[in-house]
């Protein structure tokens, strides 16, 4: 297959691209990629070193929401399909500046999909989160029949985004999927979400800033696992569907759960959590009922919790000259807006 992957020189498309070379060629065999990036805080080209080399693979630096960019790579060969992981990611960020993520997410999707129609490029598939079905109260899993029911201004961009993706085929009959996936983690992950900040934190015996009461639960999905059923949904996923992704029941887990399984991983002390003032409209629960993949396309997480967290921290240790190099300049600025007040309370 011929792809263009927006957003590939992210955490989760970074891990797609190399999971294409590798399972994914085991799988379906040989690949051409082209991501188009726009080089973000949070892209990093770090995360697909060497793949130029390696690989059939090139990298376009370029903004999704920028017509004329998209369209020049579009045309430049001939692709079977676009994946679109490109979006502003980070909860925390949309709280102090939703702007973006309204025009990445939203304007930038539907340049995304249109152009790729128009191209008559064979399939888009449009990657979303669970976070489009807001928050969960102790029981039960989002189904993809679920009503919408966003809480930020990030799941609320994602949830117009897969909107505007749904109607390019129910008006014009356009070949789309969209996977909705729970909470990832894996290596590459920027240091600002949960998993990566607490482990690149706790190595540098920095305060692990743990939100309100620390029992909000979410559903960790491997980055691998993941990648596999992106993979699936690209050759098989029937026109117009949505497919949830999601972690395995035994990985739901309270942030305290995950943060002290951290700690005891690093060998670091408890004394290191430090209890800050809740996230504004903070979901409560995610969990997620992946049934229909599973009955469609025999998916389900492989990768248990306890083992791919073992792997990960493992990483954050190993490569600590890539965390280190991206902990500095910009993210220091957002760390001390965002967290400074809080860990001084
Ligand atoms: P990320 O923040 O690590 O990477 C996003 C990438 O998109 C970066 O490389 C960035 O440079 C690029 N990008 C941002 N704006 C762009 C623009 N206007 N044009 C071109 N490129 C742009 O994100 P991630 O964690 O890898 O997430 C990938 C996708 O998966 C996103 O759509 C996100 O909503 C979704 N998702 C992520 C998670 C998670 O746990 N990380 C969970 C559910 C869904
Ligand atoms: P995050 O990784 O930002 O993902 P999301 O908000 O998209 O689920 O957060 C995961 C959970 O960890 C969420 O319940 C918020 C919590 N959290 C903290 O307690 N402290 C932090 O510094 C961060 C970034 C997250």
């Amino acid at each position: 297959m011929k792809l263009l992957v927006t957003g590939g020189a992210g955490f989760i498309g970074s891990n797609f691209v190399r999971w294409l070379f590798s399972e994914g060629t085991k799988l379906y065999g040989a690949h051409r990629v082209v991501v188009l990036d726009s080089l973000t805080y949070a892209g990093n080209l770090a995360n697909l070193a060497g793949l130029d080399k390696e690989y059939d693979f090139r990298f376009v630096k370029g903004d999704i929401t920028d017509e004329a960019a998209v369209a020049e790579v579009i045309a430049s060969e001939t692709f079977d399909a676009v994946v679109n992981f490109a979006a502003e990611t980070h909860v925390d960020r949309s709280i102090v500046s939703p702007l973006e993520f309204v025009r990445t997410n939203v304007e930038g999707t539907q340049v995304l999909v249109n152009a790729a129609r128009k191209a008559n490029i064979k399939r888009y598939l449009q990657i979303s989160t669970d976070e489009v079905y807001g928050s969960l109260g102790p029981t039960g899993r989002f189904m993809e029949t679920t009503p919408l029911d966003p809480s930020s201004a990030y799941s609320a961009s994602k949830t117009g985004a897969d909107l505007l993706v749904l109607a390019a085929h129910r008006t014009h009959g356009y070949h789309v999927n969209v996977t909705r996936c729970s909470n990832n983690y894996g290596p590459y992950q920027f240091p600002e979400k949960l998993i990566p900040l607490f482990v690149t934190n706790a190595l540098e015996d920095k305060p692990l800033p743990l939100y309100g009461d620390g029992k909000n639960i979410r559903s960790w999905l491997h980055v691998d696992d993941h990648s596999r059923a992106i993979g699936l949904v690209l050759e098989q996923g029937r026109p117009g569907e949505v497919y949830n992704v999601g972690g395995a029941p035994e990985s739901e887990k309270e942030n305290i759960e995950v943060t002290m399984a951290v700690l005891k991983l690093l060998g670091k002390p408890e004394t290191l959590i430090k209890p800050v003032e809740d996230r504004h409209g903070h979901d409560r629960r995610y969990a997620v009922d992946y049934s229909k993949i599973e009955r469609e396309f025999g998916w389900k997480p492989q990768v248990c919790f306890e083992e791919g967290l073992k792997q990960t921290v493992d990483w954050y240790v190993n490569n600590k000259s890539w965390w280190q190099n991206i902990k500095s300049g910009e993210y220091l600025k957002f760390y001390d807006l965002y967290y400074g007040e809080r860990l001084k309370k």
